[in-house]
């Protein structure tokens, strides 16, 4: 059986709850909608994959820097990057309950028409034509625009000062840092500024899971080029991504680009294209290659006055650089991964994740636990990878089998048995995670063979 025929959402809630991986937030106070906080091995994921992403995108790149840019920057920011004006989605409001539901989705889970990008009005006509009512049977209302930035207040005068707005998308510090960045590290065009870091939007329909959530981390890549150079940077970035994507071990099957619509696109983007999953709940997109063109610096020229023209030095050529995005939303990256990496063999279960990414590298187990001896050696052996910086998990619980099966769960590829032979030759028992194959090796190989 594929792993798409085994894996349901509601085996992967249960397992990341259960196991550690990600709780529902604020459960002790009764929950708060769409938010989540990752436990211990969540959180390591989440570490291994920014700094995978990172090596990849930034370290290994010579013409791509970093930035770490603030989570609430000045409101004129995001009214020239247009979100106050345009960054919205079409609601509409149970006239009983007064829930609120994002209008292309009911269309499309009522009547299974695809309404992304359709204005209020026409939304409003196919509401009429096909006598759509909420999910729980009562009237709605006429469809409007609810802008999905999260506002905040900061600071101590009650003034329109203090109202800003978190940043609805990680790179917005990359456009307004254009010029600092380029000229305190000598940059030529082309070159690329990458992120990793939160970003928050007011959605209406959140879920399933943490595949839409209110707060979420995205990696970004915002690479500036002169205008004829986009549509080869677009295709780069597509084989780029999928390639990386191979690279960690998301089946190739599960995966596929989708070119946008135009009625799809965001406000400022030229093409689009989707990289898409096959959930368990159809094929939906975790990461977007956008052509913004010149949409961006432009408008935080015309917004602040700052003179974003290029001169290219060889030719004398002036102009305002275009920008090829790479977006990858981390947590639902995670989340795919977690999908994907999900088999359930004979009566295992086995998280299938790449060992980059999986959150312990090894598990240490001493055979028993009643002899000083056995327990030392494996103490020992555990604490010095520790200190050589691998996460490796400790278990001396019950029987050997029973704890292969816990560290499958969790996706550990290595167990590590210290056992009688152990203290004769100094060696130990590896036990594979996919093929449950046994090898042994000497102590001083250990690290070799995990990682
Ligand atoms: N800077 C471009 C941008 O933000 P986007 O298509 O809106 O583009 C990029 O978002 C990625 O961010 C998505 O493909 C998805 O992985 C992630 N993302 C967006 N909204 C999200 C949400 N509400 N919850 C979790 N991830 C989200």
């Amino acid at each position: 059986m594929s792993n798409q025929e085994q894996v349901t959402l509601q085996k992967i809630i249960s397992l990341t709850k259960r196991r550690g991986f990600i709780y529902p937030s604020s459960e002790i106070y009764g929950g708060w909608e769409a938010a989540y906080d990752f436990g211990p091995l969540g959180a390591e994921i989440l570490r291994n994959l920014r700094n995978l992403w990172w090596e990849e995108f930034v370290v290994k790149q010579p013409d791509i820097v970093g930035l770490d840019g603030a989570l609430i920057s000045h409101p004129r920011v995001w009214e020239a990057s247009g979100h106050v004006e345009s960054f919205a989605d079409i609601m509409v409001e149970d006239l009983v309950t007064h829930k609120r539901y994002r209008a292309d989705h009911l269309i499309e889970e009522i009547k299974g028409i695809n309404a992304e990008g359709s204005s209020p009005e026409e939304m409003d006509s196919l509401i009429e034509m096909h006598k759509i009512k909420s999910p729980d049977g009562n009237p709605i209302s006429k469809a409007k625009r609810f802008n999905n930035l999260v506002e905040v207040e900061v600071g101590t005068v009650e003034s329109a000062k203090t109202r800003a707005y978190l940043r609805g998308e990680t790179c917005q510090p990359i456009f307004y840092n254009f010029n600092l960045v380029k000229d305190s590290m000598r940059k030529k065009i082309p070159f690329g500024i990458a992120q990793i870091g939160k970003a928050f939007r007011n959605e209406i329909k959140v879920g399933p899971f943490i595949f839409r959530t209110r707060e979420f981390e995205q990696m970004e890549l915002e690479m500036f080029i002169h205008a004829g150079d986009a549509e080869e940077y677009f295709e780069k970035f597509k084989n780029w991504s999928m390639e990386w994507l191979a690279n960690i071990g998301i089946e190739a099957s599960n995966i596929r680009l989708r070119d946008q619509e135009f009625k799809e696109r965001a406000h400022y983007n030229k093409i689009a294209t989707d990289v898409e999953y096959n959930f368990p709940f159809g094929w939906k997109e975790f990461q977007g290659i956008h052509y913004r063109g010149d949409w961006d610096l432009k408008r935080h020229g015309e917004f602040s006055g700052e003179n974003f023209t290029y001169k290219e030095e060889e030719t004398g050529e002036e102009f305002i650089p275009h920008v090829v995005e790479y977006s990858i939303g981390l947590t639902r990256l995670m989340f795919v991964l977690l999908m994907d990496a999900y088999r359930e063999i004979d009566d295992r279960v086995v998280l299938k994740l790449d060992p980059r990414i999986a959150p312990y590298k090894a598990a240490v187990f001493p055979l028993v636990r009643n002899k000083p001896e056995i327990v030392g050696k494996a103490r020992g052996i555990y604490e010095k990878l520790l200190k050589q910086g691998i996460c490796v998990d400790w278990d001396d619980r019950g029987n050997i089998g029973k704890r292969y099966l816990s560290q499958d769960e969790i996706g550990t590829p290595v167990c590590i048995t210290i056992d009688y032979q152990t203290l004769e030759d100094d060696t130990v028992t590896l036990r594979d995670r996919d093929t449950t194959e046994q090898s042994r090796v000497v102590v001083e190989n250990i690290p070799q063979n995990i990682i």
